[in-house]
């Protein structure tokens, strides 16, 4: 055989990563809905509520004024502006505008830390279950992944000594992800604290992916921002996605030391450039004016997450912890293992969307092999529907 033509085109690096599990059960359930076929949608990540209307305007008005071209890296200086005075009303932070960059999404924000802190053999801790890029992105920095367990008893919420037992003298990274996708758990202020601490202390960086921060219902909104005296090895990721429902907008952000948002730009600058102009008006007017409907919204999740949670916890073998953020229910479904040919939770996601038409997302791809994900980012019809299909399905397994 030709080596020529069996080489693979394709780099030892990119072989390294694989597709989101997340965005692959996405587009399966996306063809089926395309050929005709009612759904009960769980699967997806994002909210349902349409972007509030004056973040929407401001998109337009920019579109109209013109304010269309490129701008630096970063974010105009007044976006950056609004992230960080947002940020210190709401948290008590201290960033300076050289200390907050703007990003397509706070993926990228973590991609770009990830990439400027982590060398080859270098290692994160991550608690598990984690969002499905955080491994993915660590290992195509080269790094290696530290798994951490965490407690379903405990609503999987991470602890100081789970994290310190898994340091080494290769941790450079701690990944933590308070409220949780997919767990919904929201560690508490305090051992957040700890763990930030011990972090400092030791001279590893905590990458404090806060995507989900104004989606806490435990009454304790809080962000390791607020640290003052550990920034040094602190970097907040944060994201315009979920808070004001701006999915498709493409608006994240980071807050860090300085030589490292300016690494993380130096980056973003070989790769894409600035953010989408537009959006970054419309962040403008999200940021800056009143967070009515972050509260809004968030009353609503607590209602739909109380709803659903009430139908699951009805339906015989299914377990679900109460989460405490996001807008995800993580229940266990291993009791009907060995069932129907039902023997892993990807059996049962699969099962559920063609033989029930439910979608959910397979506990795998975060890590755990005994639950599905739901997102009860959806309306209540489509809740009751979906909890009548799933206690149909599960009863005659
Ligand atoms: C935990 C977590 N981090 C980061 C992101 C990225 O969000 P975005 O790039 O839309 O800001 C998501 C999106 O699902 C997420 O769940």
């Amino acid at each position: 055989m030709n080596p020529v033509e069996t080489a693979s085109p394709l780099t030892e690096r990119i072989n390294r990563i694989g597709f989101s599990a997340t965005l692959a059960a996405a587009n399966e359930a996306d063809s089926m809905k395309a050929a005709g076929i009612d759904l009960a949608d769980f699967g997806a990540g994002e909210p349902h509520f349409a972007t509030p209307e004056h973040i929407k305007q401001a998109g337009v008005a920019a579109i109209k004024n013109d304010q269309t071209k490129y701008t630096p890296v970063g974010g105009v200086k007044e976006l950056r502006d609004a992230i960080r005075t947002r940020h210190a009303q709401d948290f008590g932070s201290n960033y300076a505008v050289e200390e907050t960059a703007a990003s397509t999404g706070g993926k990228q924000a973590l991609f770009n830390a990830i990439q400027v802190l982590m060398a080859h053999g270098d290692e994160a801790i991550i608690p598990v279950p984690f969002w499905v890029s955080f491994k993915d992105i660590v290992r195509y920095a080269g790094g290696e992944c530290v798994f951490v367990d965490t407690e379903e008893a405990d609503g999987f919420a991470m602890t100081p000594p789970m994290i310190e037992r898994a340091i080494t003298s290769r941790t450079r990274v701690i990944i933590l992800n308070s409220p949780s996708n997919p767990s919904g758990a929201v560690t508490s202020p305090e051992d957040l604290e700890r763990i930030v601490e011990l972090a400092h202390r030791r001279g590893i960086y905590v990458i404090s992916d806060e995507c989900y921060v104004y989606l806490n219902y435990s009454g304790r909104v809080f962000s390791v921002g607020s640290l003052n005296r550990c920034r040094e090895h602190m970097i907040i990721i944060g994201s315009l996605s979920k808070t004001y429902s701006m999915t498709g907008w493409r608006l994240g952000y980071a807050l860090g030391p300085k030589p490292i948002i300016s690494a993380m730009q130096k980056l973003q600058g070989q790769s894409t450039g600035n953010p989408n102009t537009i959006s970054q008006m419309a962040a403008i007017a999200a940021l800056s004016s009143s967070q009515q409907c972050v509260a809004d919204m968030r009353a609503d999740y607590i209602q739909l997450r109380d709803h659903m949670l009430r139908g699951l916890q009805q339906i015989p073998g299914i377990a679900c912890h109460r989460p405490e953020g996001a807008f995800y229910l993580y229940p266990n479904v291993s009791a009907f293992f060995g069932r129907g040919g039902v023997n892993s939770s990807e059996d049962v996601a699969r099962r559920l969307l063609h033989d029930a038409r439910v979608v959910s997302v397979a506990g795998e791809g975060f890590g755990t092999r005994e639950h599905i994900r739901l997102s009860y980012a959806t309306s209540v019809d489509v809740i009751d529907k979906g909890i009548q299909r799933m206690a149909e399905f599960f009863g005659r397994l």
